[in-house]
């Protein structure tokens, strides 16, 4: 951490990672080629972002990302190398080692070395690895004036629900929005809406929010569901339910959603104008509540390791 100079433009390179219980350097970390995640993308993964409000920098959501992480673990069948509490002291770890004051926590679990052969290797050990990098400040001018997004058939397996590190589909479908001067592809399969490339989408009529249900088509995004919360506590009315290609084109307001992104308006699809072509007044109320939003999640970090350390610290006998 000494060198780091708060640059990140130039610091991410020198930065450290945890792989297989030890720090590193993570330019000189290293995984076999025999890694499973290598030969097969076997493996899944999670994405935190960290952000500094108040004067406090946290993750968001940390607890709900590992959650999900099990999920996805029990999905493909890898045993959890670690317990939830053992996983958020390794996130406060990988933080506290950099400065930056916006980061992007990466986890990933694939199911380890061994021989090429398709079948689960019997009695070997899952390769974890922890990372992060400098999260740059989202861009003001795609918060004021929102997004492109071009559609596209979802053309994915039928496992989107589990976070895994076979993204071929979503890589693809990244490029197709770049490929189209667009920002993200939105997903259509059989005529209904699933999700972004890298994103959970979310249509606005009337002043209710639709999104839709959680199945094998998409991934159960945390950011979706925050904001899904943040709608419900105000009073604002969510609409889980399967939504038309058609309703896309009539909608007042479209929105993305990621960790990384957080919430995005978007503001024309396939070249159609949508909505007043600006990000409309639901919009901007949610930006500023999900903001809101972040900064009482940092204080129940800060409470939350708070209470863990007195915890660890009794458990190790030291009053
Ligand atoms: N992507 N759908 C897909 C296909 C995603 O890859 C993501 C996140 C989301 C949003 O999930 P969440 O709100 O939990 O971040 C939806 C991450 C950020 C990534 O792969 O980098």
């Amino acid at each position: 951490m000494a060198e780091l100079r708060n640059d990140p433009a130039s610091d991410w390179q020198r930065a450290t990672c945890y792989l297989n219980g030890e720090w590193t350097a993570l330019a000189d970390a290293k995984v076999s080629v025999l890694d499973r995640g290598f030969i097969f993308g076997d493996g899944v993964y999670e994405v935190i972002a960290v952000d500094t409000v108040d004067g406090i920098r946290a993750p968001f959501h940390a607890h709900a990302h590992f959650a999900r992480l099990q999920r996805s673990l029990d999905a493909v069948r890898i045993d959890n190398p670690l317990q939830v509490e053992q996983w958020l002291d390794l996130t406060a770890e990988v933080i506290e080692r950099h400065l930056w004051p916006r980061q992007l926590v990466y986890v990933q679990i694939t199911r380890g070395v061994a021989k090429r052969d398709h079948p689960f290797p019997a009695g070997v050990a899952p390769t974890v690895f922890v990372s992060t990098s400098p999260w740059p400040a989202i861009p003001s001018e795609q918060v004021e004036q929102g997004v492109a997004a071009v559609t596209h058939v979802d053309e994915r397996w039928l496992h989107c629900d589990i976070k895994s590190t076979s993204l071929l589909g979503n890589v693809l479908m990244k490029q197709y929005a770049i490929d189209n001067a667009a920002s993200e592809t939105v997903m259509l399969r059989d005529g209904f809406l699933t999700e972004g490339s890298s994103t959970n989408i979310s249509v606005i009529k009337d002043g209710v929010i639709s999104t839709p249900p959680k199945s094998v088509q998409i991934l159960p995004g945390i950011t979706v569901d925050g904001i899904a919360h943040i709608a419900q506590q105000h009073g604002v009315h969510v609409d889980v339910r399967p939504i038309t290609a058609s309703e896309l084109a009539i909608a007042d307001e479209i929105w993305l959603c990621s960790s990384g992104r957080e919430v995005l308006a978007i503001v024309s699809l396939d070249g159609a104008v949508v909505g007043s072509g600006k990000p409309g007044p639901m919009y901007r109320t949610m930006h500023e509540w999900f903001q809101q939003a972040k900064r009482e999640d940092a204080r129940n970090w800060v409470a939350q390791r708070r209470a863990r350390s007195i915890e660890t610290r009794a458990s190790e006998g030291v009053t």
